[in-house]
């Protein structure tokens, strides 16, 4: 749509797959590339928002009058996310983010030896960034999740919907081939707080993320 409806918000969007460094050369990511929270991104901004794009380890070009903040870890993100959240209107969470990360960080590369044959990774917690923000979360700001999932896509997108205290979450199924991870397409049911899904049909993550900030204008920012 032409229409200028977000014009005046403030929107923070994340993309990308965060990266747990093991070693100088190492590190566990996923698949991520960046393309959902960058479509999301630039549909916001053609929808007048002042939109700031936290990106993790993508490699895509920066979109037009969007600000963009590069981090790497999960830790970074938070950071990011935090202070970035205060004076926003709105936070869309599209990064994929590591869980765990390792325990320590070997500050010289990790050599095999001529008798292991097997190798153990020692993993901690990363922090769960939209539980964090969640707990500073004023009531005029709108909190939106993704759920990547390979199985039971509602049933866990209704748990995180709720543990995560979200206003809205994206259940991607990442099963399917042509959709999700570093796809051109994606294919998500919009569930909301109350229980109400809307599915979308197989197109274009740009297509997916103007029905994104249709349904943030007009269902989550309106009601207020
Ligand atoms: O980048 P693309 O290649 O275009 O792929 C898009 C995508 C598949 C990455 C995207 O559509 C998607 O589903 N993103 C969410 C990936 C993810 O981490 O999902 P999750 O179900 O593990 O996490 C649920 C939500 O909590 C997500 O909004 C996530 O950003 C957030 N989270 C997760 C872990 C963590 N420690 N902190 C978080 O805030």
């Amino acid at each position: 749509s032409g229409s200028k409806e977000l014009e005046g918000k403030r929107i923070v969007i994340t993309a990308g797959g965060t990266r747990e460094p093991l070693d100088p050369v190492r590190y566990l990511t996923n698949h991520s590339s960046g393309k959902m929270g960058f479509a999301i991104a630039k549909a916001a901004q053609l929808a007048g928002a002042e939109v700031t794009l936290i990106t993790a380890n993508t490699t895509l070009p920066k979109p037009e009058s969007v600000k963009v903040l590069p981090v790497e870890t999960a830790r970074d993100l938070l950071q990011t996310v935090q202070k970035q959240f205060v004076d926003a209107d709105v936070l869309i969470m599209a990064a994929a983010v590591a869980d765990f990360r390792p325990a320590t960080v070997s500050d010289r590369k990790i050599k095999k030896n001529d008798h292991n044959e097997t190798m153990t990774l020692d993993l901690v917690r990363n922090p769960d960034i939209l539980k964090e923000v969640a707990t500073t979360k004023k009531a005029s700001q709108i909190v939106i999740g993704f759920a990547a999932e390979t199985n039971d896509l509602i049933t866990n997108a209704e748990k995180k919907i709720k543990a995560k205290h979200l206003d809205l979450i994206v259940a991607n199924d990442v099963s399917q081939k042509g959709i999700g991870f570093s796809a051109d397409n994606n294919q998500v049911t919009f569930l909301f707080a109350n229980g109400d899904q809307q599915k979308t049909s197989v197109e274009s993550k740009q297509k997916v993320a103007q029905q994104l900030i249709h349904i943030l204008s007009h269902r989550l920012i309106s009601r207020q």
